[in-house]
């Protein structure tokens, strides 16, 4: 078995697609970890043999495995610069993540606990956020998707909201276009007690709200431009969110324009009103 493991990573390592698909026919273990911490997968990703990814994930490899040094395929695809073969590991993060959400929903219908990531503690670490169970509530490599979306959510100027702080990744780039004004909604204590620690509450420009958005709806204005990219909610929050839509946006005959956007591992929507 680990002969086998130890063949499949260096067959990724070799960008060998055909080797690939008759080791993993013959039993070798996808989740295989060498003795440096790394999958067959993160192999494939950091050399950006994008058709190795594809096999690998199609036969189950996990896309969110963790080097010893906390990183992901995803991670190593990016900072090798392969953007196919990070598309890949992206798309399969969305489709993992909404496939996860729809069982949590069922498990939450059945009587689990409802609210149960913003009651648990989070822990950061220079490129991640994470919550109680190990999973990335946020990671730095998604920095060039939130740089986009403000750029998007500034392209009106005026004022801007942004619910869920998270790494703040977002936030400064939002920051970065000077808007007017800059007001962020983020529920969970820890998050919130590091926002202040980090001095968002000094700038002039922000305004920060403490609390679920279901709970400070009331506290809420209205906007030129809204982010929205919370944790641990489910497409009907994402729905309710809508319908607050044409309150929250600035014109009272607004147009609504949907920009970009189911994003990784969560869902995350950008709103302008023209
Ligand atoms: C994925 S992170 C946001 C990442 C952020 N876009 C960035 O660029 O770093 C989600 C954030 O939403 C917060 N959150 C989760 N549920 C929320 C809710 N109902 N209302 C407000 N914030 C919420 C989480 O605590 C977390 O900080």
């Amino acid at each position: 078995m680990e002969a086998e493991g130890e063949q499949l990573c260096e067959a990724a390592r070799n960008g060998d697609v055909t080797k690939v698909n008759t080791l993993i026919k013959s039993g070798a273990d996808v989740s295989y970890f060498d003795s440096d911490g790394l999958t067959p997968l993160m192999h494939a990703a950091k050399l950006g043999y994008t058709d190795v990814v594809k096999a690998l994930l199609e036969a189950g490899a996990p896309w969110n495995a963790l080097s010893p040094a906390n990183q992901s395929a995803g991670d190593f695809a990016m900072d090798a610069g392969h953007q196919e073969a990070f598309e890949v590991l992206l798309n399969a993060g969305i489709q993992a993540e909404l496939i996860l959400g729809t069982i949590a929903r069922k498990t939450k219908k059945d009587g689990d606990c409802e609210g149960a990531y913003l009651d648990d503690r989070v822990s950061f670490s220079e490129d991640k956020l994470m919550d109680s169970d190990s999973k990335a509530v946020m990671m730095a490599w998604e920095k060039p998707l939130m740089e986009a979306h403000a750029k998007a959510v500034c392209s009106g100027g005026g004022s801007i909201l942004n619910v869920g702080f998270g790494m703040g990744l977002v936030d400064t780039a939002i920051q970065q276009y000077g808007p007017a004004k800059h007001t962020i909604v983020e529920a969970h204590p820890e998050v919130y007690e590091r926002m202040l620690r980090t001095g968002w509450g000094e700038k002039d420009n922000v305004k920060i709200i403490f609390g679920r958005w279901q709970d400070v709806l009331s506290q809420l204005e209205s906007y030129d431009g809204i982010f929205f990219d919370t944790y641990g909610e489910y497409y009907e929050d994402l729905r309710e969110f809508h319908q607050h839509l044409p309150k929250l946006l600035s014109l009272e005959e607004f147009t609504l324009i949907l920009m970009a956007f189911v994003e990784v591992m969560h869902s995350s929507m950008l709103f302008t009103a023209i």
